[in-house]
């Protein structure tokens, strides 16, 4: 029998193309997408759309309940660079949403959460090559803090109450569909959009600045893929770490300017330069590689050709 399905923040860079994916898999009317609010025309009118606060404990409950809901993947959150804007909205966003679809699941209402953690859970003190998956945490914004402590309730909750809880570490999403929502490595889809609209760009982070990414196919591909493993393949109930490539702007723009020779970047570093600064350049994934079989198919030039092409067709027609 097929899942039932309730995308909490589907709205989202990434919920978007996961209600689609998850459509493909389990079909239209057993994927019902969600958001607090319809900004998403094309998403909410492609199939079963309802206003849900990610807040509010009871408005979770009944949806769930009135729709044989199952398996929830909760995508709702504030992001590294609104959340330090906004700390104690993060905080409560971020935890509280979780908290709520947690105690469904130790209820015994749902019977599987995704709970998607972040690279924003380590730290300056954190090894930045290659970071192992079981390291030093001492993140420094409110994002990474509410990202590790979410990950320690995930498996204290599996540990405690048998919730079958999955969750990956999330490097920066590259995508042409969803504009990203506020995050440290949104540099590196803006940057696409730029070459394409007005062949320059200016980075708000630094030329050497080297962070781990991934392109969003990957992305959902590790989502389906981790949801899908048998449970006695999830040796990890935190988060596991998750990894593809790993560039800088320079690097990013020098892919670009294989295709666009004429494309220009210049730095201007802001506020989000020291956030990329507390964050690894690479990532060791190898668990997650192990466990689940976990493989990515894109690299930075094959990434490059990929978002060139379709938001020349975007804007170009
Ligand atoms: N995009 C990335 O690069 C990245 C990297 C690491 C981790 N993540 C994690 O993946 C998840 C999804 O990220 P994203 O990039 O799609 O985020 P996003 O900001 O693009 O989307 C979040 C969605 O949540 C919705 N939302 C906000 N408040 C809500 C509320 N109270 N109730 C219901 N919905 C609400 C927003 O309207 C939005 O559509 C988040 O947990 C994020 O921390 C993302």
């Amino acid at each position: 029998m097929s899942s039932k399905i309730l995308i909490i923040g589907a709205c989202g860079q990434i919920g978007t193309e996961l209600t689609t994916k998850l459509r493909e898999i389990h079909g239209v009317n057993n994927v019902i997408a969600s958001d607090i609010n319809t900004r998403k025309l094309d998403l909410v009118n492609a199939g079963p759309f309802v206003i849900l606060d990610a807040k509010n404990f009871n408005a979770i409950k009944d949806c769930c309940i009135n729709n044989n809901i199952d398996t929830v993947y909760l995508m709702a959150a504030l992001l590294s660079a609104t959340g330090e804007k906004y700390p104690m909205e993060a905080w409560d966003l971020n935890m509280n949403s979780l908290f709520h679809v947690l105690n469904l699941a130790k209820g015994g209402q749902i019977k599987k959460v995704f709970w998607p953690s972040s690279i924003a859970v380590f730290g300056p003190t954190t090894p930045s090559l290659n970071t192992p998956q079981h390291t030093i945490c001492e993140p420094t914004t409110v994002y990474g803090i509410t990202k590790q402590v979410g990950e320690r309730w995930c498996e204290y909750y599996y540990n405690k109450y048998g919730v079958d809880v999955r969750s990956i570490r999330y490097p920066g999403i590259i995508s042409y569909k969803a504009m990203p929502g506020g995050g440290t490595t949104d540099y590196a889809v803006e940057i696409y959009h730029q070459a394409i609209k007005e062949g320059k760009y200016t980075s708000f982070l630094s030329k050497n600045t080297n962070l781990p990414m991934m392109f969003m196919d990957d992305a959902i591909k590790a989502t389906t893929d981790i949801m899908a493993a048998p449970a006695k393949n999830i040796s990890i109930r935190s988060s596991y770490n998750l990894a593809a490539i790993s560039f800088t702007p320079e690097e990013i723009a020098n892919s670009i300017k294989a295709e666009i020779p004429e494309f220009n970047i210049s730095y201007k570093p802001d506020f989000r330069q020291a956030i990329a600064d507390s964050w690894p350049a690479s990532i060791d994934d190898s668990v997650a590689r192990n466990d689940w079989n976990w493989s990515h198919e894109f690299d930075l030039k094959t990434m490059t050709a990929e978002m060139l092409t379709q938001l020349r067709k975007k804007y170009n027609g």
